[in-house]
């Protein structure tokens, strides 16, 4: 996990940081706009007053009238307008408010050039400190020179102060809502940046995982990515890799069960061969023996018995070198087209006397119009008969048997469904593969060959054999034959 953590922490991080860089630098940019916006404005304020101050009180101050234009200045002041400072034309102070006097640094001097002009003046913020040093007063100053209309002397000039109090608080104002936007979009930003770090790296973090799932050769995980870009793309790669590897690992697994049930199939009938033709011989002739000596005229019952049992446990040992021997050889096929129904009839006719004698009920649903099969017929016929044969034995007296013909379809074509059901005491599901095993019984007297046989048959007929589950019955063999024939 050390791997996602760290790209999707590398991707919130410099996502963030990239984010952080942006803001401060567009609302410095901003702040910095508006801040000189406002003092521009100001400043034209200022402008505008001054020349208004010098309009008012042009008359007074020509006639040198102190008393009036001091009386003006004082009606004029307010909380902003803090001083107004008249210089005579000589830049001497000549008339001002009081507050202003103490402060003669900036009362005493005028600042303005002896030639300047109409329109002319001097603008700049200031700081009035008291005499304490304690309160400072943040000041825009603007001076400019007093003409009379169409009057080129220049009769002295004024100075007036502005305070910046409301302008630094507009300011202050700009900048605390500049900081709210700021932090709100940072705190979007920081937000959409870790949803969108996750976003990027789940559909990773789930591919990563995904591999590891291959590495440890499950291929059944499926990874669900929905998305319609690379990633997307990437996943549905994914699962289509991991899809045809457990197909290939399905196919090799099967390849490798048959390549083991042939070998074993074929060691088993080598040995078999060996010892049926080793007891044979020497059984032919304990027959031959036991045959005669029963033929005494002047034997007891008891001896008579005893051979009886002899002569039933030799057929019995006959019997099973029969079905060795039929087991161990492969025969070649001996191909024609037949019709299921036949071939089913045939070996129903075969059994016909035992399940007479157990009272057997049979059902037959044989669907219509199907297709022949190219098959040995004794081979089939022999099939249905083992399985026949165990359905009888599996049944209570007066049991049922069913046997349905269906016709089917599977990508390789066309085929014929034989289904043998009966009502017995069933197969648990566990034992449905072992059945086929050569010599699997659970019979005292069985062989274990009748499945093994006829699954072996079916495989040389490209068809197949399988315990199904079928509800309401205790056991049901279903038998593939495939209509496609050899060429
Ligand atoms: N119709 C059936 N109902 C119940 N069990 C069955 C049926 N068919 C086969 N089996 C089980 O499969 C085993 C193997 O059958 P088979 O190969 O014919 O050998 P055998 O009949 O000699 O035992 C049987 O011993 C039995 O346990
Ligand atoms: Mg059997």
């Amino acid at each position: 996990m050390r791997f996602n953590v760290s790209l999707r922490m590398r991707l919130t991080f410099s996502v963030i940081v990239l984010l952080i860089a942006q803001v401060m630098l567009v609302l410095f940019v901003i702040q910095r706009q508006e801040v000189s916006a406002v003092f521009e404005e100001q400043k034209s304020k200022a402008v505008l007053l001054a020349n208004n101050i010098i309009q008012e009180n042009l008359q007074p101050f020509i006639l040198w009238d102190d008393e009036g234009v001091k009386q003006n200045i004082e009606d004029r002041l307010d909380e902003n307008l803090v001083y107004v400072i008249f210089y005579d034309r000589f830049n001497r102070p000549f008339v001002s408010n009081d507050f202003i006097v103490d402060y003669e640094d900036t009362f005493q001097f005028s600042n303005l050039e002896q030639d300047a002009i109409l329109g002319d003046f001097l603008v700049g913020p200031k700081q009035l400190t008291d005499a304490t040093g304690n309160m400072t007063l943040e000041i825009l100053e603007i001076e400019m020179p007093v003409f009379a209309k169409e009057d080129p002397t220049r009769w002295g000039s004024v100075k007036i102060g502005l305070s910046m109090e409301e302008t630094q608080r507009e300011v202050r104002e700009t900048r605390t809502l500049l900081f709210l936007i700021g932090f709100v979009s940072l705190l979007g930003g920081i937000l959409g940046a870790t949803w969108l770090a996750k976003r990027i790296t789940t559909p990773i973090e789930k591919l990563v995982n995904g591999t590891k799932h291959i590495s440890r050769g499950e291929f059944d995980l499926k990874i669900d990515i929905n998305s319609k870009d690379e990633i997307g793309n990437l996943a549905v790669n994914f699962n289509d890799m991991s899809h045809q590897l457990q197909l290939l690992r399905k196919r090799m697994e099967e390849a490798n069960k048959r390549l083991v049930q042939v070998e074993k199939l074929a060691s088993i009938g080598h040995i078999s061969t060996g010892i049926a033709h080793e007891i044979r011989n020497p059984l032919t002739s304990v027959k031959l023996n036991i045959q005669k000596l029963s033929e005494k005229k002047d034997l007891d019952e008891y001896d008579r018995s005893s051979l009886e049992i002899s002569q039933e446990a030799i057929a019995q040992i006959e019997k099973f070198i029969k079905e060795l021997l039929n087991f161990a050889r492969v025969p070649k096929l001996n191909l024609d087209w037949f019709s299921v129904e036949q071939i089913v009839d045939g070996s129903l006719k075969m059994i016909a006397e035992t399940m007479e004698l157990k009272k057997v009920r049979l059902e037959k649903e044989y669907q219509e119009g199907l297709p022949q099969v190219q098959v040995d017929a004794d081979k089939i016929r022999q099939v249905i008969l083992n399985i026949l044969q165990n359905s009888c034995e599996a049944v209570d007296e007066g049991g049922t048997i069913l046997i349905a013909l269906s016709q089917g379809q599977n990508p390789s074509g066309d085929f014929v469904r034989v289904m043998i059901s009966d009502d017995g005491k069933g197969i648990p599901a566990r034992d449905w593969e072992n059945v086929f095993e050569p010599f699997y019984t659970t019979k005292s007297s069985g062989i274990g060959l009748g499945l093994a046989i006829a699954r072996r048959i079916l495989e040389q007929h490209h068809g197949s054999i399988r315990v199904k589950e079928n509800p309401g019955w205790g056991t049901s063999f279903e038998i593939i034959l495939t209509c496609e024939g050899e060429e």
